[in-house]
């Protein structure tokens, strides 16, 4: 068996047993239903400052006007008009936007409830439903930047809701569970009692950390454990400082050169990056940073999501306006001047393959239930001698 069928099978059965306990194939129809909702919001959030009656059309700049969107949030009004039209809420001629229907308050509130009922027996944790249902409610004071997503993320001053996105749900069990498993193959290869040596970039409340940490249990981890935020970092120590060979520091994703000062070139047995990556102004040289800090033969372990959801846009892509000056998610790459901020999947593989990585294995693969949500994990390997360094 070759390293890559070896792995690619290990990390979908592991991914299929931390999930075993729910219907996974009823998944993907909850979150269309999400999505649905989403699609609501937005459409009612245009309503604002007269738009829309007695069949009037408007141009983007009149939406973004009447509805008081803010500069840095332009981009994702401008994504609102092209998904709305393309499902059938707006009527779009290029310029000018018409409304098919009008979104009530009221059709939105009830439509927000229903998800309550709906995803229970899924694992999709009852802290992300009312995290979303607050930021459906609160789109127009969002798209205005009176409200922050992580006012609505951190609600309570805890982590709880950011702990129900990237940790709980079953959809990032499943991806965690594939990434740990791709650890311990890692660790298989390693010299025995040579430390496992893993930079985590974007590691955020740990929701893959922990996992990752979990698989290593039995062997000593030089685990360095960092984000572009001290929040996160504070949060880490917390959670993971007790575990030996934890270290924690700030890491900015468009540092160049990646990593430095923090870790030393080539010598990363694992570079972990789940829901991050797409935040780089160029996934290419991020990519190629990352390369550089892998040692021959290590890993590195990518989750993202490889198309755009309503649902993100309707809440979490607030996070990712630039302030005034700043540059946003692919700005220096192919992405740059489309709004676009997810790569698909096989965009993902052709990024991994420029910057010199070669992707061994992924999961879900095209067969799984999960697929249709297409939050996929990438393990990709910088070829060379395995157990250098
Ligand atoms: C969507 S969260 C994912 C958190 C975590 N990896 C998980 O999946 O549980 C994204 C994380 O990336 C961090 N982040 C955003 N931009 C970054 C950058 N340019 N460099 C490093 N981290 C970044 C955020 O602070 C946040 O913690």
């Amino acid at each position: 068996m070759t390293a890559a069928v070896d792995l690619a099978a290990r990390i979908r059965a592991a991914a299929d047993r931390a999930v075993a306990d729910v219907d996974v194939a009823r998944l993907p129809g909850f979150l269309n239903a999400i999505d649905e909702v989403a699609l609501l919001a937005m459409a009612w959030a245009l309503r604002g400052g007269g738009l829309f009656r007695d069949g009037s059309a408007h141009t983007e700049a009149e939406i973004a006007a009447a509805t008081g969107t803010a500069d840095r949030h332009r981009w994702i009004l401008r994504r609102w008009l092209d998904v709305l039209s393309r499902h059938g809420l707006l009527h779009g001629d290029g310029t000018r936007f018409t409304r098919t229907r009008a979104v009530g308050r009221r059709e939105l509130r009830e439509a927000a409830r229903a998800l309550t009922a709906a995803g229970d027996g899924l694992g999709y944790p009852a802290a992300m439903v009312d995290f979303l249902q607050r930021a459906f409610a609160q789109l127009p004071a969002l798209l205005r930047d009176e409200v922050s997503v992580q006012a609505l993320l951190f609600a309570d001053g805890e982590a709880d809701t950011a702990d129900g996105a990237y940790r709980e749900n079953t959809v990032n069990r499943y991806v965690n569970a594939a990434a740990a498993e791709a650890a311990r193959w890692a660790a298989e290869r390693r010299p025995a009692g040579a430390p496992v040596r893993v930079l985590e970039i974007g590691a955020g409340v740990g929701g893959t950390t922990t996992d990752l940490l979990g698989a290593l249990v039995d062997v000593p981890v030089d685990y360095v454990f960092t984000d572009v935020s001290p929040y996160f970092l504070d949060l880490g120590r917390e959670r993971f400082g007790e575990r030996p060979g934890t270290r924690f520091a700030l890491l900015d994703a468009n540092a160049a050169p990646l990593g430095e000062g923090v870790v030393e070139p080539g010598t990363r047995d694992l570079v972990v990056a789940a829901n991050v990556l797409h935040n780089a102004h160029s996934v290419d040289a991020c990519l190629r940073g990352v390369r550089e800090l892998l040692a021959p033969g290590g890993l590195l372990l990518c989750v993202d999501t490889c198309r755009e959801l309503p649902q993100i846009l309707a809440s979490m892509q607030f996070l990712m306006s630039p302030r005034k000056g700043g540059l946003g998610p692919g700005a220096h790459d192919f992405r740059a001047g489309t709004d676009r901020v997810f790569l698909s999947r096989p965009e993902w593989e052709d990024a991994l393959r420029g910057a010199g990585l070669t992707p061994l294995a992924s999961a879900p693969g095209p067969e799984h239930p999960l697929d249709a949500v297409s939050v996929t994990l990438f393990a990709a390997r910088r070829e060379g001698r395995e157990g250098a360094g």
